[in-house]
């Protein structure tokens, strides 16, 4: 297939574009800058929805991953910024896909397990409806932002993305170090849920929306065993063999981080992969301890197809 990806330079985008070439793909990449265009590299602007592409060669798939990065200090500039790089360009996206004289089958869009909000203990799938507050807003906007491939006849596959673990960024990345040096803890009072999948796991799940032809709509991109803070900290722990006798109080957090410690590192989301697991889909990780020891000990290999 010849496969169309955006936010290709990012953690997900990396290893899957690393990944679909391996499987024997062609990957043309989205660049945000024409310095960057080529034969593989088509440009287009996200702020006014421009693309640099003449049509001619057919596109079968699309994986759209952009988007500003939600961690950092959520002023209303960033706030701004995490939301008009996701709902416009997703929908001028959208539209360019429609009008295209022959366009791709399936459009897979990355979106976030955020959409859930701050939920408590209570148990999520995709037919749960979605929270209130920042990140449900733009993660609803953005899978609405799908509207008109969907009407244009494109499968549309909204991925609700829960935390990406890998040892080469995002959250795992950040925690190492204070766990190694034996100052990791639990945040809050730990009875947060946190919904992760690994890397790998991931780019899995979005083979498997790319391939299966009666898929559409909010799948739940997280391992089948959501856990507590708490129950993470202390499995990071004992995987690095350091103990985590520290608790970061929710006011340093809210203090430290603002909003998005309230709204990111507090909030409860229990989401529960339902369509993944009614599928029979299988994780290459679905337990923490292993996940957690074979990405430390990491020896890179591509997920098998
Ligand atoms: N990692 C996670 O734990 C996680 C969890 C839930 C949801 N997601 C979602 O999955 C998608 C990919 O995640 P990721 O971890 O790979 O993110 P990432 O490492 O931050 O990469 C996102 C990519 O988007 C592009 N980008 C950055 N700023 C942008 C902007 N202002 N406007 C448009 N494009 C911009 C860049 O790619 P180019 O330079 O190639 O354009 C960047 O590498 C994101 O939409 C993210 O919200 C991720």
């Amino acid at each position: 297939m010849t496969i169309l990806v955006s936010g290709g330079s990012g953690l997900i985008g990396r290893r899957l574009i690393s990944c679909l070439e391996q499987w024997g793909h062609r990957v043309l990449r989205l660049v945000r800058s024409r310095d960057l265009a080529s034969d593989r590299a088509v440009y287009w602007s996200t702020s006014e929805g421009g693309f640099d592409w003449d049509d001619s060669g057919s596109i079968d798939a699309v994986v759209h991953l952009a988007g500003e990065s939600i961690l950092g200090r959520w002023t209303e500039a960033k706030k701004a910024r995490i939301r008009d790089s996701r709902v416009g360009p997703t929908g001028n996206l959208c539209a360019f896909l429609a009008g295209m004289a022959s366009p791709p089958s399936v459009l897979v869009c990355a979106s976030a397990t955020g959409f859930y909000g701050n939920r408590g203990d209570e148990p999520l799938g995709e037919a749960s409806p979605p929270g209130e507050g920042f990140l449900p807003r733009v993660s609803r906007q953005w899978e609405a932002a799908t509207e008109p491939a969907r009407d244009a006849g494109i499968r549309v596959v909204n991925l609700r993305i829960g935390m990406v673990l890998t040892p080469e960024g995002g959250a795992l990345a950040a925690m190492r170090t204070p766990f190694r040096l034996g100052l990791g803890g639990k945040v809050g009072d730990g009875r947060q849920y946190m919904s992760w999948i690994t890397r790998d796991d991931l780019v899995s799940v979005i083979r498997y929306a790319l391939e299966s032809d009666g898929l559409a709509g909010p799948l739940n991109a997280v391992s089948p065993q959501p856990v507590t803070n708490a129950e993470f900290t202390r499995t990071l722990g004992r995987v690095l063999h350091r103990p985590t006798p520290f608790t970061v109080p929710a006011f340093a957090v809210r203090l430290l981080f603002g909003q998005m410690g309230s709204d990111l590192l507090l909030a409860s989301a229990r989401v529960e992969p339902d369509r993944l697991r009614e599928a029979g889909f299988r994780f290459a990780h679905a337990d923490l301890e292993a996940a957690l020891n074979d990405l430390l000990q990491a020896k890179p290999s591509i997920p098998a197809r």
